[in-house]
């Protein structure tokens, strides 16, 4: 794998994973290694309006319309994504498998359709590696419940976040050399060292 990999961060709702990416981010900035720090949907300029567009509460998309929203926003973001594969370590916010797991385990969109676009946006784009966060439905309704705010993707049923961490952990069964799972439900500190642990051999 290049040292200078692609570095997915996945999970549903209130599972840590934006957290844990921000504290990679600063350790690779103490130790001076350049990187990238993106997310989707959003990213660059672009994907950031399309990101405003699916998540505000006022819209009501279809499931195929979210979709292509979401694969739009990562025509965009991907621009970036190019310009920096295997030059520098880039970290994204949630990627493909969130696409596979929200539209189609969530929602039931076409996998097929779901991996045509997806390998027609990547080309010849490899995510290294991806930490995928776990969580129990108690912690995620209690850390759903202190957020500010909550967006349109932020007020499915419980049954429905199920099926979507239930999708993440099958596609982290198809390549187990590629995943770690973080139990989210345990302390953060503990999970922090794991997954810093984890970056430094990944980046060796
Ligand atoms: P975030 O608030 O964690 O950034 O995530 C935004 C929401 O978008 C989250 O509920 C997951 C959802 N999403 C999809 O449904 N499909 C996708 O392809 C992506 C990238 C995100």
């Amino acid at each position: 794998m290049s040292k200078k990999p692609i570095i997915v961060f996945e999970g549903i709702e209130g599972s840590g994973k934006s957290h844990h990416i921000s504290t990679v981010s600063k350790y690779l900035n103490n130790k001076k290694i350049s990187h990238i720090k993106i997310r989707e949907p959003g990213g660059n300029p672009n994907s950031e309006k399309i990101r405003k567009l699916i998540l505000n509460n006022k819209s009501n998309f279809n499931r195929n319309t979210d979709l292509l929203l979401y694969m739009a926003a990562r025509s965009e973001n991907i621009e970036i994504i190019k310009k920096f594969y295997n030059k520098k370590i880039i970290l994204i916010d949630r990627f493909t498998d969130s696409t596979i797991a929200y539209q189609h385990y969530g929602m039931g969109v076409d996998l097929n359709l779901i991996e045509t676009l997806n390998k027609y946006l990547l080309k010849n784009i490899k995510v290294g590696f991806t930490f995928l966060n776990i969580v129990n439905q108690k912690n995620l309704q209690k850390r759903l419940k202190q957020r500010r705010s909550l967006n349109r993707y932020d007020k499915f049923k419980m049954s429905f976040y199920n099926k979507v961490q239930k999708g993440f952990i099958h596609l982290s069964q198809k390549q187990k050399n590629k995943y770690q799972l973080i139990n989210s439900n345990l302390e953060i500190d503990k999970n922090e060292k794991l997954i810093l642990s984890k970056i430094d051999r990944l980046i060796k």
